[in-house]
Formats: C-alpha cells, structure tokens, sequence
C-alpha cells in the first residue's frame, strides 16, 4: 500500500476544518491538526473519532507565535500540503475589534508562509470567503468578478490574505496555493458527531434558527424585508459543510499530484443557487416538522443584499459540485443541535 501523506490542518478542530479533516482521514491522508481552542474545543476530537476510528495527531498552538508552526514541521518530517483554516470569522467582533482580526489572520498567515518555505513545504490550500466580492454587478458571481472594497476589518483580512499569496507566487517562490472562496457554509455531519458550535449568541442565520427552535433564544430576527428580491428578504448561497470539506481534499489531491496547471488557482465553493432568509426559515420548517416564532426587523449593517455562486469554474477543474439537498442541510443542523442540548 502506498504510504499515506500527511497534511497540516491549521484550525482543525474548528467547524469546517473538522469536516475536512474527517473527509481527509477517509481518504488515507494522515492529518496533524494546529488549533489555539479560541473558537473550538478539545472534545470535537472524540466526535472525529467516533466517525472515523481515529484521532488525529493534536497540538494547542497559538500561529501568532513566530517559530510554532515551524516547530511542527520539524517534528513532522511526513507533512507534504497545509490546509489553512485558522482564523478569527465573526463580521461584527472584527469592526469593534480590528487589531484582533489583522494579527489573527494576518500575522498567523505570514508566519505560516515563512515556515512553508524554510521548510520546503510548497502546498497550500487557503480559506477565503465570498465576502471579497462585496455586492456583486453580476449574479451569479464568477472568479473573476471585481473585488471590492471590504466592508469589515474580517473581510479586509481575507482580501489582504489573498493579495499575501498571490504576491509570494509573483515573486517566483516555489508555493502553490488553492484558494477557496467560500459561500455560506451550513449543517453538520450526517453522524452528528460533529457540527457548527457557535460562541455565545450566533450572528449566523442557521445556528441561530436551530437553537430558536430548541427554545434557547426567543425568536428569529430577519434583517430586513424591504430588499430588491422576491421576497424582499436577503439572499445567500447556503452549502453543506460535509460537501464545502469534500471540495478541500480535492484541491489537496490536485496540488499533490501537480495536476494544477498553474500555481495559484481560486475557485468559488457554493450551490450555485441562492436562497432568502424567508425560504430558509419556510424550508427549516418543512423538513424538520418544527415551527419557531420570528419577526421582521431593520437591516443589518453590513449586509449585502444577495449573492450566490457561479460553480462552473469548480465543477470542470476541480469535478465537484454540491451534491446534499437543502432539506437534508437543514436537518443535519437541527439534529446537531438537539445532540449538543440533550433534547
Ligand atoms: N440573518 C437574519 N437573522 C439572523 C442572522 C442572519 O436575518 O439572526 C440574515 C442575514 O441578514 C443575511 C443572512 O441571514 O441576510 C445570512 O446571514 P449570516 O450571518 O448567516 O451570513 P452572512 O452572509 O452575513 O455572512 C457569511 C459569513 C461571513 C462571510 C460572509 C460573506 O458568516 O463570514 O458570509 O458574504 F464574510
């Protein structure tokens, strides 16, 4: 048997670094997790594990700090790719608190890259968000849509971490990066043993809709109903993590068997169909029999109005398309959440 390959998860015990690593270790990769736990706990390592009979190797380290990345390469000789997850994501946190959010994401990011190449480590895939196109002219939004000016300190945090990349490739250093623009990932795994832990209140809509209906909070808040759409409600591109983390093991299996023909690559990771609030609440509602109370309110600063993917680039290059039907999303996330509250 060929010997497994090991690849870095940085932020692997975070939500959508969780999924991906479960998605990695099924596909014969062995996985090295780095997480600080500022988002994440300890215990989604046992969920890892109760799916997939193994616990990835674990350490709790801070990227900010300058040689710790470095450290792990050394220790793990076997690392060939890193999957760069780790990173500060609440919108609103970041405009109260800008400096947190340009160390976290950016510090860490340049510390990494500096530790990929004394280390020879070439291969990188990097989370990045479709909050970089802003309100798009053109739905759906494809690759090569004009990035706009950030709304947020986070979203400025992912322009200038793309810019960090594309700058290192230019430079005729040896990295290959993959860079996945993600839309909005939702649900859990299908075990439930892994899923969505938000801190404190959510911002996002879904965590916020499964946990209205546990009774947690009171009601759901829709942020405006007077926008440009059918409904009038916001529109988003809502994808099931287990398939967002699919899409990841096949940019690593690209960059490792130098099947990317050019070094840097960016594809957008959604459904390719948008969604409003309203249809998320109404198909919440039909698939899991379960009904909460909600209300209209002002918009949310901040907030775009509607977007959603152009897929086309990922489903040719890359061969993968979301599969998971909403209604099966939707109840994966209210599963996970009546596991997490004993309901
Ligand atoms: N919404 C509500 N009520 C809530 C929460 C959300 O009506 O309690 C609405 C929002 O106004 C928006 C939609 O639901 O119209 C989705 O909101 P989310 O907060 O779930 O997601 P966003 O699209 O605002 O943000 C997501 C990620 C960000 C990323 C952004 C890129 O959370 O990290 O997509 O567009 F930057």
């Amino acid at each position: 048997m060929a010997q497994k390959q090991t690849i870095l998860v940085t932020g692997g015990t975070g939500y959508i670094g969780s999924h991906t690593t479960v998605e990695l270790i099924e596909k014969g990769y062995n996985v090295v997790i780095i997480d600080n736990l500022s988002n994440s706990d300890k215990t989604v390592l046992d969920g890892i594990k109760k799916i997939i009979g193994t616990k990835p190797d674990f350490y709790q380290i801070d990227m900010c700090e300058p040689d710790a990345v470095k450290k792990i390469f050394e220790k793990h000789k076997d690392i060939k790719a890193v999957i760069h997850f780790a990173a500060s994501k609440a919108v609103g946190e970041s405009v109260e608190k800008p400096l947190k959010y340009y160390e976290n994401n950016l510090i860490s990011l340049i510390y990494l890259l500096k530790a990929m190449s004394e280390c020879s480590i070439n291969q990188l895939v990097f989370s990045s968000s479709c909050t970089v196109y802003g309100q798009p002219e053109e739905l759906p939004v494809t690759e090569n849509a004009p990035i706009q000016t950030a709304n947020s300190p986070y979203g400025n945090t992912k322009q200038i971490a793309e810019e960090i990349i594309k700058d290192i490739i230019v430079s005729k250093a040896e990295l290959n990066a993959v860079l996945l623009r993600y839309f909005n990932p939702i649900g859990a795994h299908p075990t439930a043993h892994i899923g969505e832990l938000p801190n404190g209140v959510p911002n996002n809509l879904i965590p916020f809709i499964t946990q209205t209906a546990a009774g947690i909070r009171k009601e759901l808040k829709i942020f405006g109903d007077d926008y440009e759409t059918p409904d009038g409600t916001a529109i988003r591109d809502y994808i099931n993590v287990v398939d967002l983390a699919k899409a990841h093991v096949i940019a690593i299996e690209r960059l490792l068997t130098s099947k990317n023909d050019r070094p840097l690559e960016i594809f957008n990771l959604g459904t390719g169909k948008g969604n409003s609030v309203l249809e998320m609440v109404k198909t919440f509602e039909r698939a899991t029999g379960i009904s909460f109370p909600y209300t209209i309110v002002d918009r949310r600063e901040g907030d775009i109005e509607q977007v959603w993917a152009d897929t086309t680039y990922a489903n040719e290059v890359l061969g993968w398309k979301a599969e998971i039907p909403l209604e099966e999303t939707l109840i994966s996330a209210w599963t996970w959440e009546k596991k997490i509250r004993n309901l």
